[in-house]
């Protein structure tokens, strides 16, 4: 009797085990320790997929798929993004009417910044991404602002970030209430379940990575805005984060937000927090 219970137990610890392992990583909503959470997601990936390296993550969905990753390796010997990175790079150079530009907004006129957005600003209290920071500098300029899902935004981010190409995500959250509710809030958004299908972001981007939704293989969420702006074929174009996460949004069948939502910064927030580390690799390209 004794013993078959122990027997029993065994076999209940080794199922809560292996739920805990399919599980994503806790939330818990009364502690927020950001340190805790950045290594208990990177655990959780590291262990799902023991032959990839950290850097490997950024590379999105071809990481999960060898043979999706030799058509990139072939696709990246004439990126379809290099148009975009053309025009990005002559945008940014170019002085508004007031004879500023868009280096003037930022430290180090620009270059090799992109892994520290989002940042928090204490002054106002919120997350700033670089998208916003972007749109920004342009009003201050006396420019309008751009649309946050098209093509101008894709260029100018894609050559933000690939001045920092290799450089790995360095993004703060301050010891500051608004900062750590900020953050907090970004990983519930991705937590939460919504839209008819009553998915998560983390139904599809941390319990099943590497498994094909229609045609596309759903990339890990480790890393998963490493790669941004991205060219996808089926856009036959450029997409920025704002893009993706409206996009995905509606692949839910859920009511997506308005791009750059407080909701959205924190989730962007929260997610390159967690990837902390891992290198800047956009702009990226995806079949
Ligand atoms: C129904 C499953 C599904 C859900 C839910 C979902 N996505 Fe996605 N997501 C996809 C698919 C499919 C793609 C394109 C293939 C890929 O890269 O994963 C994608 C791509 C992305 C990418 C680009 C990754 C890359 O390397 O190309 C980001 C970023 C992203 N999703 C963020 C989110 C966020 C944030 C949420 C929650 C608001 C979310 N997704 C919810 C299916 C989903």
């Amino acid at each position: 009797m004794k013993l078959r219970s122990a027997t029993q137990f065994a076999a209940a610890a080794f199922a809560l085990a292996l739920l805990a392992f399919a599980a994503p990583p806790a939330v818990s909503a009364d502690k927020v320790d950001p340190v805790a959470d950045e290594k208990a997601f990177k655990k959780f990936f590291y262990d799902k997929f023991p032959k990839l390296k950290p850097e490997d993550f950024v590379n999105g969905p071809y990481s999960m798929d060898a043979d999706l990753y030799k058509q990139w390796q072939d696709k990246e010997q004439f990126p379809p993004y290099e148009f975009s990175l053309e025009l990005g790079k002559e945008m940014f150079s170019k002085p508004f009417k007031n004879g500023k530009t868009y280096g003037d907004c930022f430290p180090n006129q620009g270059i090799g910044i992109r892994q520290d957005y989002p940042t928090f600003d204490e002054k106002e209290g919120k997350v700033i991404t670089l998208e916003l920071a972007l749109n920004r500098c342009r009003e201050a300029n006396g420019e309008p602002a751009f649309s946050y899902v098209r093509d101008e935004m894709a260029a100018l981010t894609a050559y933000m970030a690939f001045t920092s190409r290799g450089k790995p995500f360095n993004i703060k959250v301050p010891n500051d209430p608004r900062a750590l509710a900020a953050y907090e809030n970004g990983k519930e958004y991705f937590y939460t379940r919504r839209g008819q299908l009553n998915f998560s972001c983390a139904t599809c981007h941390v319990q099943s990575p590497g498994e094909r939704v229609r045609t596309e293989v759903l990339a890990p969420a480790l890393g998963i805005v490493n790669a941004m702006p991205i060219y996808r074929s089926e856009w036959n174009g450029m997409g920025t984060t704002s893009r993706r996460f409206t996009t995905c949004n509606s692949q839910i069948r859920g009511v997506p937000l308005t791009p750059q939502d407080d909701e959205y910064r924190n989730v962007e927030y929260y997610l390159s927090y967690v990837s902390n580390g891992l290198p800047i690799s956009g702009p990226g390209a995806r079949p």
